[in-house]
């Protein structure tokens, strides 16, 4: 099953600034996703968003919702229409007008599958935020305390340990951390500090 999306292009440049409304946003991701563990995968990686865009980047308040809602639709389609991934967002939201940075972000966000590569910020780290969140999800549950006294030693042991959660490259990973400029270590402290606050 291929998901190569097969162009480079998306949205419409005159749809610029035009996101969705939270509570559009909400009632597309509860009408689409109806498994909770995506849902908290989604939610997840949208906070990550959210807070990178405002602490890391100092970007307003606009922006930093474009980072979200990125985040919280990146993977919308997956759970219904599996075999439709990524293309059924990226049409849904084109025909909703939407801002042709929110649609890139999201067609980019696995170049190895979509075949479209990241080129933005908020690109690059939809990409590096999306595999890595997964295993320390996975790493927080195995955990008595959860997130709480989680450090990056403990991380770093689990990307070793190649059975756990096998199925997070750790070659994507790796390639989105170089991609988005930013260290392993930067990536996994911001996420480790970050993901305990969703649920
Ligand atoms: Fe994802």
């Amino acid at each position: 099953m291929s998901l190569l999306l097969n162009r480079n292009t998306f949205g419409d440049p005159s749809n610029e600034g035009n996101t969705l409304s939270r509570t559009d946003a909400e009632n597309l991701f509860h009408e689409w996703v109806l498994n909770p563990r995506l849902q908290l995968h989604m939610k997840q990686v949208a906070h990550l968003m959210k807070s990178w865009a405002a602490e890391k980047e100092q970007l307003d308040e606009t922006n930093q919702w474009k980072w979200e809602m990125a985040g919280l639709l990146h993977d919308a389609d997956w759970d219904q229409w599996p075999e439709l991934h990524c293309k059924k967002i990226i049409e849904e939201l084109e025909q909703r007008k939407i801002d042709p940075g929110i649609i890139h972000a999201i067609a980019s966000h696995g170049p190895n599958h979509f075949g479209v590569e990241p080129e933005t910020r908020m690109d690059k780290m939809l990409f590096a935020f999306d595999e890595l969140s997964g295993l320390i999800h996975a790493y927080s549950l195995m955990r008595p305390g959860g997130y709480d006294g989680m450090e990056l030693k403990g991380v770093k042991k689990r990307l070793k340990e190649k059975s756990f959660a096998a199925n997070v490259s750790r070659d994507e990973i790796n390639d989105a951390c170089s991609r988005a400029g930013v260290s392993l270590d930067e990536l996994v402290n911001f996420i480790i500090s970050k993901q305990g606050e969703v649920n």
